[in-house]
């Protein structure tokens, strides 16, 4: 298995208790992927608290755009609430690394948040927004052309709105750290606040498969 912005490992972890589970000696592997050396750092002191079997558990510091991992050695790929931080343009290279790294049959389980419509620029260039994932998140269709380009099965996509009310994260916005200054702070806080976010993005399942015939 493979976490693409794995943060403080915690998905990993979970995973590798699942795994133990179902196998006590398992012979696969789960891999945590995080571009922060400060998460990847989080992730290792995290999964040292644990008692795991040697080596069941890896982070790895890198770039979802650019993993040092071999093509078709994953059998499920998952991510929570990361691909609308990567930048648009960039969007496409992590579909395709996710589909390099398959396994033919190989799934993918992502959670990520998705825009209902073009954002103003006021939004889009917010950084505090961004930062809080709404900016960043990309429209439906734009998503799902991503995945059939990086050549997912097209009757194997479902995008599943979870109609869930991201206004209980409004509070959480525009955290001091993030800005350049206290104005520039206080302008993100008043955005924050008159946004209704449910208007403009909400959080999606996404699901796929790697076809089995190599093209
Ligand atoms: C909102 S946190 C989510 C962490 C974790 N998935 C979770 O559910 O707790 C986003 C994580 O993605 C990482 N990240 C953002 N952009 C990335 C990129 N381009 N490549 C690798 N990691 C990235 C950040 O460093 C951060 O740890």
């Amino acid at each position: 298995m493979l976490d693409l912005g794995s943060g403080g490992g915690l998905d990993c972890l979970v995973a590798a208790r699942q795994m133990l589970q179902t196998d006590p000696s398992p012979t696969g592997k789960i891999y945590g992927v995080d571009r922060s050396s400060k998460m990847i750092e989080l992730a290792r002191r995290n999964a040292s608290k644990s008692v795991l079997p040697d080596r069941l558990v890896e982070f790895i510091e890198a770039p979802i755009t650019k993993i040092p991992l071999k093509d078709a050695s994953i059998d499920l790929i998952v991510s929570n609430c990361v691909i609308n931080l990567v930048p648009d343009a960039d969007k496409p290279m992590v579909f395709s690394e996710m589909h390099r790294l398959l396994k033919p049959g190989g799934r993918l389980a992502v959670s990520d948040l998705l825009a209902k419509k073009d954002m103003p620029d006021h939004v889009r260039n917010d950084a505090a927004l961004l930062i809080g994932c709404i900016a960043g998140a990309s429209l439906v269709d734009e998503y799902h052309r991503w995945m059939v380009d990086a050549g997912f099965e097209q009757g194997s996509i479902v995008l599943a709105n979870t109609n869930s009310d991201l206004n209980v994260y409004q509070k959480q916005t525009a955290p001091l750290s993030c800005c350049s200054s206290k104005q520039s702070c206080e302008s993100s806080r008043k955005n924050a606040d008159k946004l209704d976010f449910n208007e403009w993005v909400a959080a999606y399942q996404i699901y796929a498969v790697k076809g089995k015939h190599i093209s």
